[in-house]
């Protein structure tokens, strides 16, 4: 039906006549001629209709935005004076010669360079889409998932699909569940992830396994987390986590040459868990905002102030400084603003104090708080390394408290003063807890999943130690943003049985959940690990979107619904009663 991309005809054209098909953009009508800018995936081009040929120039009058057209035309050059330098078609016109409308278009719900709200852009999604930088997005991820099926075919993996009815995979969130109508009463679950099924491809001998696999969390959403979501996992045999990270290293460094043409750092920087929980307040720092929390809680032990000696003294709390150069010039309003931006985070309030004048000592500075802790407030100048013009905030509580909220408020305070320094810092962050206590369950919980090995292979070490024992795992962070995370597998019944009682996992339980892969493991595991990235976050990074929702086709919205098709919705009473459902709503009030 065309012989060119509308957005492709340039000047190496110029005199052939050409069949396009596109979209309007825009019709202009200008003394008599009539200007079409149409558009395709491609991009733009403007064609001209005069109105010496009375039947085209007739149609062309009738023709509306987002109208779509099949025009045979002319290439010839722009006059003088109307080049547009920003098109591949900025050169030239098409004169057109023929026009016929191959589909006419309701008043679009919106235009497309409308600043619109993101339910009436998920509703019409399908015109949100024409907009050229949806559409870049889409092509950006289509290149990016393109290349890493081509790196992981190069570099010897076999693509193997897993089923996604299935049992629950424990990743940590709820499990979407589709109920059985062969068998009354009982589930399948989506998958978290192919965790599981990727440990059995291994025992099977597959030795290198990729998957560009959709995921399912019932969580709660953030601008960086969907409810269906796709990650690249991948899973290796006979390999040390050394392997996997090189390996990830060299694909994400080779895919930001090929598509952004961008160096990224080789190799990437390694932290522990322990640093960046310490001076950044967050297991996935972000680099490029050059602020660090300092430890204090020595110097404040002794304080008169309870709200800084109480966590001080406390094992589980915490009390750390954030010194921020040149912040001084906060004014009261904005520092209220942020001990309201802490307070989401738990934090009781934002002590702070300005360094106006380091010359004249404790009188130099600036504080609700000195007063109390008068004593000692010059070491901590001397440890946060303050001067003049400085601003240093305090918090305290329990370590988990302090983290978010002084690890949330560098972050903020480093973009709202401009502080970011380049443009893309990956990290690797390793030596992860095993467990985590979870105080509410009183109960270990496993940091990554129950099937992470512990960097030490001594079982008995486990059970004595679990508060301090480090597991094998590692996770790949990009500016801030938690982009991967694996780890080398258990491949020991013994140590998995003893991974699981820890986890408080019952023998009964684990058979139950888990049965399958406990009794493949009897017949043969071989050391293995594996990775999986965040596909979605991938490109939301490589892309500068806002959240993972723009560079998804079909995303649902923070509610996990979606106004397009309007699901979830309800169901027939048959269907229901073939399922052996009856639904039971909450009550309203
Ligand atoms: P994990 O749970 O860390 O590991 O997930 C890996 C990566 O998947 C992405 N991700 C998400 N992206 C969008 N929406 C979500 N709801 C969401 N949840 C996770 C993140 C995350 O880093 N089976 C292990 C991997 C392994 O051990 O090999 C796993 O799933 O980018
Ligand atoms: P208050 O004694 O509650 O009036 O607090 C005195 C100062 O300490 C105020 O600037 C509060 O914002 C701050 N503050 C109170 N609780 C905390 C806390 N847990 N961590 C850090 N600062 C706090």
């Amino acid at each position: 039906m065309r012989s060119h991309y509308v957005g492709l005809v340039d000047e190496s054209l110029l005199g052939q006549e050409v069949t396009l098909c596109g979209w309007v953009n825009r019709r202009r009508d200008h003394g008599g001629v009539i200007f079409v800018d149409l558009r395709d995936r491609e991009g733009l081009l403007q064609v001209v209709f005069d109105p010496d040929r009375e039947d085209v120039f007739a149609t062309a009058e009738t023709v509306r935005n987002e109208h779509i057209l099949r025009i045979k035309g002319r290439v010839r050059e722009r006059p003088e004076g109307t080049v547009n330098e920003n098109l591949i078609s900025g050169k030239v016109e098409v004169l057109g010669l023929e026009l016929e409308i191959l589909s006419a278009s309701a008043t679009p719900p919106f235009q497309l360079d409308d600043d619109v709200n993101e339910d009436t852009r998920l509703k019409y999604r399908y015109v949100d889409l024409r907009r050229p930088e949806m559409l870049e997005r889409m092509r950006k991820r289509s290149q990016i998932t393109n290349f890493i099926r081509r790196y992981m075919e190069d570099n010897g993996f076999l693509e193997i699909e897993t089923p996604l009815l299935t049992k629950a995979t424990p990743e940590g969130a709820r499990d979407y569940l589709v109920p059985s109508r062969v068998h009354a009463g009982e589930f399948y679950a989506l998958p978290q992830s192919p965790q599981l099924f990727k440990q059995l491809l291994m025992m099977s001998g597959m030795d290198k396994y990729y998957q560009i696999a959709r995921c399912f969390r019932d969580e709660d959403l953030r601008a960086d987390r969907q409810p269906e979501f796709t990650q690249l996992d991948i899973e290796m045999s006979f390999v040390k986590q050394e392997s996997i990270i090189n390996m990830m290293e060299d694909m994400l460094i080779k895919l930001f040459k090929k598509v952004l043409n961008v160096d990224l750092p080789s190799p990437f920087p390694r932290m522990t868990y322990a640093e960046a929980m310490e001076k950044y307040g967050s297991d996935k720092p972000e680099l490029r905002i050059p602020l660090q929390l300092v430890d204090v809680g020595d110097l404040m032990s002794g304080v008169e102030f309870k709200v800084f000696s109480g966590p001080a003294n406390n094992p589980k709390g915490r009390v750390a400084a954030l010194r921020i150069p040149q912040g001084g010039s906060l004014t009261r309003k904005e520092i209220d603003n942020y001990t309201k931006y802490v307070s989401r985070y738990g934090a009781k309030g934002l002590a702070y104090i300005k360094v106006n004048d380091l010359s004249k000592g404790v009188d130099g500075l600036q504080s609700p708080i000195v007063k109390f802790i008068a004593d000692v407030a010059m070491d901590i100048i001397e440890r946060t390394g303050a001067e003049d013009g400085d601003i240093i905030f305090f918090g305290a509580d329990t370590a988990n408290i302090v983290n978010d909220a002084l690890g949330a408020l560098r972050v903020k305070i480093g973009h709202d003063l401009d502080m970011v320094e380049g443009d893309w810092a990956p990290l690797w962050v390793v030596d992860f807890p095993m467990f985590e206590w979870d105080d509410k369950a009183n109960r270990w919980h496993a940091l990554h999943h129950p099937f992470t090995a512990p960097k030490s292979n001594d079982i008995q070490a486990l059970k004595d130690n679990p508060e301090t024992a480090l597991s094998d795992a590692y996770d790949i962070v990009l500016n801030g943003t938690e982009l991967g995370g694996g780890s080398i597998r258990i491949h020991n019944a013994d140590m998995q049985t003893a991974a699981l009682e820890l986890l408080g996992i019952s023998n009964e339980e684990a058979q139950d959940k888990f049965g399958f892969l406990l009794d493949a493991m009897k017949y043969g595991c071989p050391p293995l690990g594996g990775i999986a990235l965040g596909l979605d976050r991938l490109v939301m990074l490589m892309t500068g979107a806002e959240s993972i929702r723009d560079v998804m086709a079909f995303p649902k919205t923070q509610t996990a619904s979606c106004p397009l098709t309007d699901a979830p919705s309800e169901v027939d009473f048959k269907q229901l009663n073939e399922l052996h459902i009856r639904v039971k709503k909450p009550e309203i009030g």
